[in-house]
């Protein structure tokens, strides 16, 4: 955080904006009319998981990764009849309490989650050594990577999940510039109290003095990067320690908190091809805001 503070252009990796408040907020962005992912997303869940239960065939291990608060995985394990279930995640408070949550909806279905950075590939529990597994990340959370840490994180997946996995992937859609700043600049607010908690965050747990009413939310379309950039911007000049250090910005200067990258339909399948995954299906909303894709690990037949 304070290294991101010092560098220029200062920017912070958008982990940090999930601490308790922050992991609210979200959950209250999700519900916003501007903010179509989440609802999206799961309407094509609804209306294709049995179609991603054909294709992918019963008795897989289903491995989420990132699982969080997801409230979209009852969808799927309804309809794919899983042998277990492995919900990983980087917080075992949440971990632990959306486990049992799924324990009980689902008897008989062995939950076994992993309290772990899934950027990384990692041991899966021995328990599902015998079963195929279908991967799960929803949420379009491959958004807040750049092009390179995608693929990385893709391949990493790869490995985790082993060769004739598959991936049901969320992707968001390029679309219309002002659906996209809307979805992250809501008139209620909201999307601007997640991003500026982050400066709350900061004083809280690092101990500091940072005026947070001197900075105002930022969401622009960056058309280059194919990306919604969010910052927050220093409306006047002012000084501030965090954490021992002294600080000091310009009105107008800004601090980059966000990226969420859009794909069009070719840009992810080619994402995924090229991180080893073999698009196999692709399910969209009637406006085509949205894409659930599922995908196979699978090495690329040589060149012709
Ligand atoms: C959780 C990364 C998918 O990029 O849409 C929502 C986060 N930030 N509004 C997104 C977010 C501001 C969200 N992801």
């Amino acid at each position: 955080m304070l290294a991101g503070l010092r560098a220029r252009p200062r920017a912070v990796p958008a982990r940090w904006f999930y601490d308790r408040r922050g992991s609210e907020l979200f959950e209250e962005i999700t519900r916003l009319p501007e903010y179509y992912p989440t609802r999206t997303e799961r309407a094509i869940l609804e209306a294709h998981a049995g179609d991603v239960a054909r294709l992918a065939g019963p008795g897989r291990a289903v491995v989420e990764f990132g699982s969080g608060s997801s409230a979209k995985t009852p969808l799927l394990l309804a309809a794919v009849a899983p042998a277990a279930y492995v919900p990983i995640d980087i917080s075992g408070e949440f971990l632990r309490e959306s486990s049992e949550e799924l324990g009980t909806r689902f008897p008989g279905l062995p939950v076994l989650p992993v309290e772990a950075d899934f950027l990384r590939p990692l041991a899966l529990p021995q328990e599902i050594d015998a079963r195929e597994r279908l991967g799960f990340f929803p949420g379009s959370t491959i958004g807040n990577m750049g092009a390179v840490a995608s693929v990385d994180l893709l391949r990493a997946m790869a490995a985790t999940l082993g060769s004739g996995s598959m991936l049901l992937i969320g992707i968001d859609r390029v679309k219309d510039p002002a659906t996209l700043v809307a979805a992250y600049d809501d008139a209620a607010g909201v999307t601007a109290a997640f991003n500026l908690n982050l400066l709350e965050r900061a004083n809280r747990e690092l101990g500091g003095d940072v005026p947070v009413d001197a900075f105002r939310h930022v969401a622009i379309w960056n058309d280059e990067a194919s990306r919604i950039e969010m910052h927050l911007e220093a409306v006047r000049d002012i000084a501030f320690t965090l954490g021992g250090d002294a600080f000091a910005m310009l009105a107008g200067e800004t601090i980059h908190t966000e990226n969420s990258h859009k794909y069009g339909p070719r840009d992810a399948r080619l994402l995924l091809r090229s991180a080893g995954w073999a698009p196999l299906a692709e399910w969209t909303d009637p406006d085509d805001r949205f894409a659930l894709i599922l995908a196979e690990a699978r090495t690329e037949p040589a060149a012709p």
